[in-house]
């Protein structure tokens, strides 16, 4: 089955369409098939992420948080996809299952054109290294390791070839601008310039989807304006999903697809919103 994706985002998201195309098993990921994904430069078939009927609760000194409720959602792939609410709505809960760093109640999540929770955790979590890549708000570099260093430790962890692992770390500290700062250690850097590392980072192993909570909560507006210019660029230029978290104006000015959340609900999805 092909299915035209940017045809589809034209026309608004089908959740069954996308259920049936995403979940279809001759276009699924090649995980446990072929040599480490990190090695391979193929760009693996796009998915959309897929949300049905998505619970999640807290259990907090016996009080029950609900954090999200029936939640039905699409994110089109090769998108810049901004969750935007007031604080407490969800954002994070709903990134942090996409991400597959937490897991749901109850309902279906398909990432990649898999259906994540019928994977052990040892399997997720091999799963999330392969194809996901995260930038935090607050960085999350390694302090003892260097910019280039930092970037490069995915890629070790993949068992990438010395040789393949040099060029794409340069390529990538080259594409985020960071080429002569390379051998400076975080504590030595801007908080942008932190940034841009870890966006190189979260791009090394080539994944479908880039994931960010806030990741210009931390920066000036200036700088939050470059990183995000670079994260626009690098979501092009890579062929990426890029799916952030965010209320600052400038995150949401630079979407292509705004979800809007309240009180653990999705009250709605904005397409398109920044084109003319
Ligand atoms: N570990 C937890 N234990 C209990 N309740 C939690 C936990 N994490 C989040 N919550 C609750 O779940 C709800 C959603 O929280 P979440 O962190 O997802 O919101 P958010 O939209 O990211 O907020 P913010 O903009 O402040 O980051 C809130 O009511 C929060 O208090
Ligand atoms: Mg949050």
């Amino acid at each position: 089955m092909h299915l035209d994706w940017p045809g589809l985002a034209r026309r608004r998201a089908a959740a069954s369409d996308a259920g049936a195309a995403a979940v279809s098993e001759d276009r699924a990921p090649r995980e446990g098939r072929g040599p480490a994904p990190a090695a391979d430069n193929r760009r693996a078939v796009v998915h959309p992420v897929i949300l049905q009927g998505i619970h999640k609760h807290y259990r907090l000194d016996d009080v029950d948080v609900p954090a999200l409720q029936d939640i039905q959602l699409v994110i089109l792939p090769n998108r810049f996809t901004v969750i935007s609410g007031p604080s407490g709505s969800g954002k994070t809960t709903l990134l942090n299952l996409i991400g597959c760093i937490d897991r749901a109640d109850s309902g279906t999540l398909v990432v990649a054109g898999r259906q994540v929770y019928t994977m052990d955790d040892d399997a997720l979590s091999d799963f999330r290294a392969q194809r996901l890549g995260f930038v935090f708000q607050n960085f999350n570099l390694l302090p003892v390791l260097t910019a280039y260093e930092n970037v490069e430790y995915p890629l070790v962890m993949a068992t990438m070839a010395p040789a393949q692992r040099r060029q794409r770390v340069q390529e990538l500290l080259e594409a985020v601008g960071l080429s002569a700062h390379a051998a400076k250690r975080p504590g030595q850097m801007s908080g942008g310039q932190r940034q841009r590392v870890a966006i190189a980072r979260a791009l090394a192993r080539r994944p479908g989807i880039v994931l960010a909570d806030e990741p210009t909560a931390n920066l000036d507006s200036r700088t939050g304006a470059e990183i995000i210019e670079l994260m626009r660029r690098m979501q092009r230029e890579q062929q990426v999903s890029f799916i952030f978290s965010s209320h600052d104006a400038q995150v949401l000015e630079a979407a292509d697809d705004i979800v809007r959340i309240h009180d653990g609900r999705i009250v709605a999805v904005e397409r398109d919103v920044n084109r003319p």
